[in-house]
This record gives C-alpha cells, structure tokens and sequence, in this order.
C-alpha cells in the first residue's frame, strides 16, 4: 500500500518506508554492539511487532531467537485499560536468557510494564525493551525503554503494524488517521 491507497483516510504521513529503516539501522547497531557474545531472545509482541521484529532481526548480525506472545490490552475501545490477558504465551523459557521485548509502540505503558513484570518473575538474566514508536505525552506509567526508535506526538496512527480496527496494519509507513474515520 502507499498513501494514495489510502484515499481520504489518511491524515498524513509521519514516518516514511525510508526513515523507519534508516532508524531501524541504528537500532540494530546498537543491540548488535550491546549484546556481543552473548545469546539473545527477542520476544515480539503480537500482532503490532510483527513488522517492526521482522526488519529489526534481519539487521543484526548474531543469530538470536525469536518467540512470539499475543496480549490484549484494549478493551472495545482505543484506549488501553491496564488489565492484559495473555492471549498465547512464549515457548521459550526465559531462565538465565537475555531477553528483548520488541513492540511497536508505547502509548500508556500498561501494556509494557505489566509484560516487563510478567518476564521478569520468570528468572532471566536480563529483560530490555525496544520500540519502534513511544508517545511521551501519553504515559501513564513510566517504563524504562532501552532502544526508541521515534517519539511521535499524542496522535491516533497507523501502519507498519498499527492498525485501527484492524485495518491498515500493512502500510509500509506510518500515518495519521483522518478523524472521520476514528468518528472525532
Ligand atoms: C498495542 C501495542 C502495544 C499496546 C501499547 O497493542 O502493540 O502492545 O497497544 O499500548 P499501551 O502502552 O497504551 O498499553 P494492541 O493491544 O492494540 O494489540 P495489537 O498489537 O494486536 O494491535
């Protein structure tokens, strides 16, 4: 899809193909020289991660394992509740592992700091979070998040895993959705 396919939908584009990847870059970099000679776990985080863990894993330059859990914190809404279910959870047992959480963004923290504490009580060595898209003005917890790719104002966006209403989640970009459609 690319922004014409969007139709009157779109608001505008915030991040380009582009720019997530050059960021994606750095990130990479960075994990890669973090975790030198030692053994990773990146655990995405479904279904948002999808895109973000897939073009993140393909950047590093150490074989890591990839495991998969699926949370639901939103209720009917857009907005996150605080109470998450465990809708499948990992394979893998952490005890001893190194860890990283790969999401696609964080809006309230909920969902994060109530995943982070779930990990933790499994006995890992280390827990590290990264995420593509943080919205500082949103937070109402604070969660100590070790790669960030973009902070990105209190705005309703999709793409790049981000859906509304489960659409829009394979835009290669991310955009802001036009208000009639979240009906504001
Ligand atoms: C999104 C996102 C995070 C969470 C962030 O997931 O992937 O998990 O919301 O919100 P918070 O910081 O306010 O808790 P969502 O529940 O929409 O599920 P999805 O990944 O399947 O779209």
């Amino acid at each position: 899809m690319d922004p014409v396919d969007m139709g009157s939908d779109l608001e505008r584009v915030l991040l380009t193909e582009e720019q997530l990847g050059a960021r994606l870059d750095e990130m990479a970099a960075q994990i890669d020289a973090d975790y030198v000679g030692k053994e990773l776990l990146v655990v995405g985080v479904l279904k948002g991660a999808v895109m973000v863990m897939a073009d993140l894993v393909r950047r590093l330059h150490s074989s890591v394992q990839m495991d998969w859990m699926a949370v639901s914190s939103y209720g009917s809404g857009t907005k996150s509740s605080g109470v998450v279910r465990i809708l499948k959870d990992l394979d893998a047992d952490l005890t001893g592992r190194h860890v990283l959480i790969v999401e696609d963004i964080i809006d309230s923290g909920l969902t994060l700091s109530w995943l982070l504490a779930n990990l933790r009580s499994r006995g890992p060595e280390t827990v590290e979070i990264a995420t593509m898209l943080r919205k500082p003005d949103a937070a109402k917890v604070a969660v100590d998040v070790k790669y960030v790719g973009f902070e990105i104002p209190n705005e309703f966006v999709v793409g790049y895993g981000l859906d509304f209403d489960e659409k829009y989640r394979n835009l290669p970009f991310v955009g802001t959705l036009a208000p009639h459609v979240y009906g504001a």
